[in-house]
């Protein structure tokens, strides 16, 4: 039997820390949808078409990994996917009580879909896209915890940034 896991986020970019995430899940299962949210309420930096975008040439190397942008809930898109899995990152204790309140609803909503976690490497442990996106347009390095392609991105995002 073929298992088709779900790697939900809003990646407002995405980092090396969801890479390997990504990286990681994509030998643990057949097929693996990155579902890029549409998160109105985190007000992106990047629009959805651009999230899907920096995502997709962040995993190109990768066969059975898709990406797909969507909007409303989670758990009816996993469903139309007939994923089996849902797959979060969880980088530190901090991350713990969000992500068993959005298993625990996402179970109530989708009792067939099971969320699952991975914990990505310790020096990707602090990085976020918040903080990315800050240290962009201060004008600091990013190039450590974004591919070449984001950090492009976020360059002309924030042209004035010093550097
Ligand atoms: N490496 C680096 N950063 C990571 C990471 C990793 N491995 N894993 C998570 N993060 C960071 C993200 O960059 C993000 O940072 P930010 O808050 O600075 O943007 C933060 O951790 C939160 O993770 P993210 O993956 O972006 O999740 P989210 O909290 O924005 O989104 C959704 C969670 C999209 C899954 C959730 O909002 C959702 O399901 N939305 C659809 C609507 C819905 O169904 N709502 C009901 C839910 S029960």
């Amino acid at each position: 039997m073929s298992v088709k896991a779900i790697y939900p986020g809003t990646f407002d970019p995405i980092t090396l820390g969801h890479v390997h995430v990504i990286e990681r899940a994509s030998l643990l299962f057949d097929h693996l949808v990155v579902a890029v949210a549409e998160s109105p309420n985190k007000k992106p930096l990047f629009d959805l078409q651009a999230r899907v975008e920096l995502a997709e040439n962040a995993v190109q190397h990768l066969d059975n990994v898709s990406i797909m942008g969507f909007s409303g809930l989670l758990a009816k898109f996993a469903r139309q996917q007939q994923a089996k899995v849902l797959l979060r990152g969880l980088r530190a204790v901090a991350d713990f009580e969000y992500e068993l309140q959005l298993a625990n609803m996402n179970r109530a909503l989708e009792p067939e879909l099971d969320s699952l976690f991975l914990t990505p490497v310790e020096h990707f442990s602090y990085i976020s896209s918040t903080l990315v996106r800050e240290v962009a347009r201060l004008g600091g390095d990013i190039t450590p915890f974004v591919t070449p392609n984001v950090a492009a991105a976020l360059k002309q995002a924030y042209p004035n940034a010093e550097s």
